[in-house]
């Protein structure tokens, strides 16, 4: 039995929805297992900007800070699309990473075997794969300074710079090195070494750590070429380790082989502090407030949470085991409905995920409503 406390940052849009299933999800375990989970509230994102002026109020951080980990639904709209820089609701996202230290973005993609016909791939391409994207998530073209709009000469002109010191490529690296340890031993360091200078960087420290894992494989990937196999053939993967933004690209890319970007959660690590949790789908303000969002993201978001920050594994498993369970069962949000299938709400999802996680017996009955 422990007792924890959690941050929670609904955030914008669907993130509400999504972040609220997922604690109802976190207080069916703690009925379960008998663990108490505190949960203390925070703004970020638009709804901070409306109310407090700033993407990423002081309170929050305190709040996240002095919790034992952070769990997030999505930031992001079209109401604050048009504001400066600072008072994007992203920026709040940005900056909690960074204030906190949350360097290492975990991004598994892992294959459902009931959710072949929901991918657009083929079962052949998709079956079995099970795969880790190591995202670095506090540097590069993400926080790289330069960054801005001038105007020299009369001409007008846009900076991003795309910046890493060797320190932060080592701890990225090395991270993936030891999940890899536990897992198939291969790591994916993806670059584009051709073009960049500071991927030809990352490609010389990978090296370097790889001496210290004798029984890990190292191989290097161009990024273009890491897109294209991603989709060729999934299955050679086991860890992907790679720059900030090459990571955000090639986890949406990766998460259709799961069927669904409404699928994917994430974990971000630091060495110190508090870990933060969040599905890596965005706030989706097209459907945001209809019940209708996936919430299966947020929910495998606070099973991560469990394991990694808890070291609750058999809860975590738990979670992960009622996530099959309904989807074996037949049950789909619209992302994942087939054309002419039921597609249940928000709210119903949840719902049969906490009843198979408080009573076995559940599960046969979804078995037999939804088959
Ligand atoms: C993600 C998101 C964010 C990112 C956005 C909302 C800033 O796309 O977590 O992948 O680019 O990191
Ligand atoms: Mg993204």
């Amino acid at each position: 039995m422990g007792s924890y406390q959690i941050a929670v940052l609904p955030g914008d849009g669907i993130g509400k929805e999504v972040t609220s299933g997922a604690v109802e999800i976190l207080k069916a375990i703690g009925t379960r297992f008998g663990h108490q989970f505190a949960f203390k509230y925070g703004l970020i994102g638009g709804e901070a900007i409306d109310q407090k002026g700033t993407p990423l109020p002081d309170e929050t951080l305190a709040i996240c800070r002095e919790s034992d980990a952070v769990l997030l639904g999505a930031v992001g709209g079209p109401k604050w699309d048009r504001n400066p820089a600072h008072l994007r609701p992203e920026k709040g996202l940005l900056q909690i990473r960074k204030e906190m230290n949350l360097f290492a973005n975990l991004r598994p993609v892992k294959f459902y075997d009931s959710l072949t016909e929901s991918s657009p791939l083929k079962e052949e391409v998709i079956q079995g794969v099970d795969l880790l994207i190591v995202r670095e998530l506090t540097g590069g073209l993400y926080f790289g300074k330069p960054s801005g709009r001038m105007v020299e000469n009369g001409e007008e002109k846009a900076v991003d710079t795309l910046l890493y010191k060797k320190e932060e490529i080592k701890r990225i690296v090395k991270a993936a090195f030891e999940l890899a340890r536990k897992r198939k031993k291969k790591v994916t360091s993806v670059d584009k070494a051709n073009v960049l200078e500071s991927s030809r960087m990352w490609r010389e420290i990978a090296e370097e750590i790889a001496q210290d894992f004798p029984d890990v494989t190292l191989e290097h990937m161009l990024v273009d070429n890491a897109a294209m196999q991603l989709i060729r053939s999934p299955q050679q993967f086991d860890v992907i380790v790679t720059e900030n933004m090459f990571g955000d690209i090639l986890s949406d890319e990766a998460s259709m082989l799961t069927g669904s970007l409404g699928m994917l959660p994430s974990a971000s690590l630091s060495t110190s502090g508090p870990s933060l949790y969040e599905p890596i789908h965005g706030s989706a303000p097209d459907i945001a407030g209809q019940n209708k969002a996936n919430p299966i993201a947020a929910i495998l978001s606070a099973a991560m949470m469990l394991r990694l920050s808890f070291g609750l594994s058999k809860e975590a498993d738990t979670i992960e085991k009622a996530v099959q369970h309904v989807l074996a069962a037949g049950l789909r949000t619209a992302d994942i409905a087939q054309k002419g299938q039921r597609a249940v709400s928000t709210d119903e999802m949840v719902n049969e995920i906490k009843a198979a996680i408080l009573d076995n017996e559940a599960i046969s009955h979804i078995m037999t409503v939804y088959a």
